[in-house]
């Protein structure tokens, strides 16, 4: 990782957090912050439920860090207005404060059935709208073991990253999807192996594919990070449960920065 882009750590809050104690985790992240005044060497980014979005965009404006934790929401719609009830437009997550949106996260995929083509228009919906598009893409257990891994990767990539992507409005997240909240993670080797395999593949198709952020997601936490993103090609890391508490998520920024 050392000679590649600005890594990026990126919290996926998911469904958890209610106002208050969202903010306590903020400030006591924002001390941390000041703390390594000057030193942040990486972006740091919190992707919470729509609805503290708002509320957290206040809240880290008045400790004066909208600079230093970016925002982001946790997908899109690929339309930018309309008869969708629950959905919520990517003008509306910049609106609201997010300078990125998660899309194709497999939770999505699995629990709402998206594909590929539809992860492709929501990436290409948040382009639109100015904000970062974090394209989530990774195998599942039966893949892995059917040796299908790199095939997998190769066909998401295809047809869930847009022509239009750039190193600075696309950033990939390989996350197994067997590794996503089990504690489970692949060995360095393999991670390192599939993340060569995305710049190949975005090296194919992209003349920035060099300045893309590949992250690794998938049971990040304190005690793997530094392995994990001293790795070639690992540019940051999506982390999910890990990212809830300051307290650990904290760790894992230490690792990049
Ligand atoms: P996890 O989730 O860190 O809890 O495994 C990662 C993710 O789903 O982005």
């Amino acid at each position: 990782m050392p000679k590649g882009p600005r890594p990026l750590i990126a919290g996926n809050w998911k469904m958890n957090g209610l106002a208050k104690p969202a903010m306590r985790e903020v400030t006591a992240l924002a001390k941390h912050l000041d703390k390594a005044a000057g030193k942040q060497a990486f972006d740091l980014l919190i992707c919470p439920p729509a609805t503290l979005i708002a509320p957290l965009r206040a809240g880290i404006a008045k400790l004066g860090l909208t600079r230093r934790i970016r925002l982001g929401g946790q997908d899109c719609h690929a339309s930018a207005s309309g008869a969708h009830t629950g959905d919520i437009a990517a003008p509306m997550l910049k609106d609201a404060g997010c300078a990125y949106a998660i899309v194709g996260h497999s939770e999505r995929r699995t629990d709402h059935g998206e594909s590929d083509a539809a992860v492709h228009a929501k990436a290409e919906a948040a382009h639109a709208a100015g904000l970062i598009a974090i394209i989530c893409i990774g195998e599942t257990r039966a893949e892995r073991d059917a040796g299908q891994t790199l095939r997998i990767l190769t066909r998401q990539l295809k047809g869930s990253v847009p022509a239009a992507a750039t190193a600075r409005n696309t950033v990939i997240a390989y996350e197994p999807v067997w590794a996503i909240g089990t504690g489970l993670t692949p060995t360095a080797a393999d991670v390192a192996k599939a993340h060569a395999h995305i710049r190949k593949r975005l090296a194919a198709r992209f003349k920035d594919a060099a300045g893309f952020r590949i992250l690794y997601g998938g049971s990040v936490k304190g005690s793997n990070a530094a392995e994990l993103m001293a790795l070639a090609n690992v540019d940051g890391a999506l982390v999910g449960g890990a990212s809830l508490k300051a307290t650990d998520f904290w760790p894992i920024a230490l690792a990049v920065g």
